[in-house]
């Protein structure tokens, strides 16, 4: 059994004609770091909405097939239960902060679950320190930059000590700076053994941190490969206007042009290796 398992997903929002989501089946094993990309529109928000159990327990509408969290049901299994399985960053994290200040933003839920006040304490200040927020900790969110708010509710989802967790485009209001904070945490969380989920407009940054890629458009997954064999299908991508990163561009360009490329670099570092390679032997 996989750690999320989706067989044969259809979703239609309630009121809604068209499918957000058409037959999706997609497995995701412990330790994957799954980047998600797709034009606006595509259903990957849904799509995290039914690994969540948000939908159909919070949003409703017509849910056809199984979605499993180590082999609980998402549909059946409370989403506070799964919440202290899957952690979800939403896409308009700003909505999802509700209290008066960070602490209580993140120790609400913690007291929900009546743990102790000593456990609550020691996971507060050790998620406020992981996001660098602890002199920050009594503020009204309100009072925040976008990249802290971000940040809290990254704590906030971390504080569930979750195996998984999921990010719906939590950079995508953020400046570079708040942005490489944010997917340089990711990326330590991943290192940490967890399994991160990451849905992200920005497939340069992607191409840093995901182990595989999942491509959708218009309620389909139309690709599901490891990064690398996604991001050589330049074509492919850039019909759906996904533009991969500079390197991998000029790389297929040259193969394209006759030169023999093995190994397509999808970082700078890889590409100046090999574009360094080719000087050598010119
Ligand atoms: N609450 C809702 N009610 C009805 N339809 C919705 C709702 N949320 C999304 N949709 C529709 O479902 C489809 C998938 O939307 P979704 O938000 O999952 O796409 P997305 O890939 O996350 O897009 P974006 O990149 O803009 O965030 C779209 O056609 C959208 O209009
Ligand atoms: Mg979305």
């Amino acid at each position: 059994m996989s750690l999320i398992e989706l067989k044969n997903i259809e979703f239609t929002y309630r009121g809604a004609t068209n499918q957000a989501l058409k037959d999706i089946s997609l497995t995701i094993e412990p330790g994957e770091f799954v980047g998600i990309i797709g034009p606006t529109g595509a259903g990957k928000s849904t799509l995290c909405w039914v690994i969540s159990g948000v939908i159909p327990q919070i949003i409703q509408g017509k849910l056809a097939g199984t979605s499993t969290v180590k082999g609980l049901s998402t549909r059946k299994t409370p989403v506070a239960e799964i919440s202290q399985i899957i952690g979800l960053v939403q896409q308009d994290a700003e909505a999802q902060l509700l209290m008066t200040d960070i602490e209580k933003e993140i120790a609400f839920p913690l007291e929900n679950l009546r743990l102790p006040p000593e456990e609550i304490a020691k996971r507060l200040n050790y998620v406020l320190d992981l996001v660098n927020l602890g002199s920050e900790r009594l503020r009204h969110p309100f009072y925040l930059s976008g990249g802290q708010k971000q940040r809290v509710a990254v704590a906030a989802a971390l504080a569930m000590e979750p195996e998984i967790l999921i990010l719906d485009e939590a950079t995508s209001e953020l400046d570079p700076i708040g942005a490489e904070e944010v997917h340089n945490l990711a990326r330590s969380l991943k290192n940490q053994g967890k399994t991160i989920i990451m849905v992200e407009h920005n497939i340069d940054e992607l191409a840093k941190v995901a182990d595989r890629i999942v491509v959708m458009d218009q309620g389909n997954v139309l690709m599901d490969a490891p990064i690398r064999d996604a991001l050589s299908n330049v074509d492919f991508l850039q019909n759906l206007g996904i533009y991969p990163p500079q390197v991998s561009q000029t790389a297929y360009a040259l193969k394209k042009m006759g030169m023999s490329i093995d190994h397509m670099p999808i970082t700078i570092e890889e590409g100046l290796k090999i574009f360094t390679e080719f000087k050598q032997h010119a």
